[in-house]
């Protein structure tokens, strides 16, 4: 398929049959991630029907890749980023064009690696301050404690200081209910729903105010001159015209890192602990990894390069249980996909956790192994022991809209995890089954364990 662009007699698309009226609704709602798994046998694009609306799924990596990268310009976000933008605003993950570049270019120093060594400190004091405080010997929501602790690492990331519990509260309650109503606002082609004086609409509307009205009371208490995000966002210059962000920008960012960048983590870090807790040899692997490199100490930002194990149990999780695991776009013009002609205005989706899942890449891809990549790479991209291509591995994005977070979320993942190994062993507690619950991110549906204490730490 490397061979896209090729020009001559377009290929017709399969379409997968569905039901009438419904097309594929039905087995798309009972079975997401094994319905999307399914259409890679169908062919390299295949158009599926989700009520009224034709879909085109995008299952070849190399295809994927155009869409991403070689001819991204000719496609925007499409139908999931329209319905973000009215309640997130404008920022970097819902804006495209020139006004995206723009953005892009001005954020980018907030994510550089060097400013990522900045955050490490305050990543470390949030870790120690919850991590320390769970309850020993008994079984937890770690999902529920991994979510408060991923969000004040943000918060404390963004404006430098401790913002109060009650603020950290009300966020944990909306942001959830803010990412399931917009979910089914994507899912409903009619748009009648949201119309409707549901309690269901309700809460979206209260959760979407909560939202704001903290954002904007953090931002005015914000003091500036920190070595945060928010100080970051407000201080960058647009090298072409020295202009600033307005404000409004300002407070679109904010709302976009916010929601961007603890649900995510926490996702990943939750199947992380849910796969050790399951694996013990892998946990004592992580374990001794940690106490030989940390020593009983707190994680200092050049220790985050030097554990490579723990490094890959965490690609190993973004493989298996992509947290964004699907994506969609929208063809600007008619494009050529390989053989395969796009129309303007189409639909197109790609699913990282059904390229994630090819047993062409990943031999028997349900089946969790770390040593897949135990080069300790970042990401498998340009890993000399592999032969696989790296468009296999798409759990970031890639191209002009890929994940400007990575490196934070690298930074977030080690810090939280190591922390983590040092004082805890994770049991699974008995008598339950996780299973992953795909909505508009991949989560487990919850997350029971147990923790023991290892008292190894000096500290
Ligand atoms: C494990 C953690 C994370 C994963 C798996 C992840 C995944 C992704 C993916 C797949 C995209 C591409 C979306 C697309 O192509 O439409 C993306 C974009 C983005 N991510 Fe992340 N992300 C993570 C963490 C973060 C963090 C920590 C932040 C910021 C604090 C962040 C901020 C963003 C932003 C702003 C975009 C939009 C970029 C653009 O359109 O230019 N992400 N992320």
């Amino acid at each position: 398929m490397g061979d896209a662009t090729i020009a001559g007699r377009a290929r017709a698309v399969p379409t997968v049959r569905g039901w009438p009226l419904l097309g594929s609704a039905v087995p798309l709602v009972r079975d997401p991630l094994g319905f999307f798994g399914s259409l890679r046998s169908r062919g390299p694009v295949v158009t599926i029907r989700i009520g009224p609306q034709t879909m085109y799924v995008v299952n070849d990596p190399a295809l994927v890749r155009q869409v991403l990268v070689d001819q991204a310009h000719s496609f925007d976000k499409g139908r999931q980023y329209d319905k973000l933008r009215p309640w997130w605003g404008n920022g970097l993950a819902n804006s495209e064009g020139d006004f995206h570049r723009r953005q892009r270019r001005l954020m980018q120093p907030a994510f550089h690696r060097r400013q990522i060594a900045a955050y490490v400190p305050a990543m470390r004091e949030v870790a120690e301050e919850r991590i320390g405080a769970w309850p020993s010997g008994r079984t937890i929501a770690l999902d529920e404690e991994l979510y408060a602790l991923t969000l004040s690492m943000v918060l404390r990331n963004l404006f430098a200081v401790a913002v109060e519990e009650r603020h950290l509260a009300t966020l944990q309650a909306a942001l959830p209910v803010i990412l399931d109503g917009v979910l089914w606002r994507c899912l409903d082609t009619t748009e009648l729903l949201e119309k409707l004086p549901l309690p269901a609409n309700r809460r979206f509307a209260a959760a979407l105010a909560d939202m704001h009205t903290t954002v904007d009371t953090v931002i005015a208490r914000h003091a500036g001159g920190g070595a945060d995000l928010l100080t970051m966002l407000r201080e960058a210059r647009d090298p072409d015209t020295g202009e600033a962000m307005s404000p409004q920008q300002v407070h679109d960012e904010v709302i976009t890192v916010l929601m961007t960048g603890a649900e995510t983590t926490r996702s990943t870090l939750s199947w992380v602990c849910h796969e050790l807790g399951r694996h013990p040899e892998m946990q004592r692997r992580v374990q001794a990894e940690v106490d030989d490199v940390l020593a009983g100490q707190p994680v200092q930002a050049d220790q985050l390069d030097r554990l490579p194990y723990t490094r890959s149990v965490i690609t190993e999780t973004l493989r298996a249980y992509p947290v964004v695991w699907l994506l969609t776009r929208r063809a600007l013009t008619d494009v050529r996909l390989g053989p395969f002609r796009i129309p303007a205005g189409a639909a197109v989706c790609y699913v990282p956790h059904a390229v994630q899942h090819d047993p062409a890449w990943y031999p028997d891809p349900d089946r969790f192994d770390p040593d897949r990549f135990s080069t300790g790479q970042t990401s498998p991209a340009g890993c000399p022991a592999s032969r696989r291509p790296r468009d296999t591995f798409v759990a970031f994005g890639a191209g002009i809209h890929s994940c400007i977070g990575e490196p934070l979320a690298w930074a977030q993942a080690i810090t939280i995890l190591a922390t983590l190994a040092q004082r805890w062993t994770l049991t699974p507690a008995p008598h339950t089954r996780v299973r992953p619950a795909a909505r508009m991110l991949l989560l487990p549906d919850h997350l029971p364990l147990v923790l023991h204490p290892r008292h190894t730490t000096t500290h």
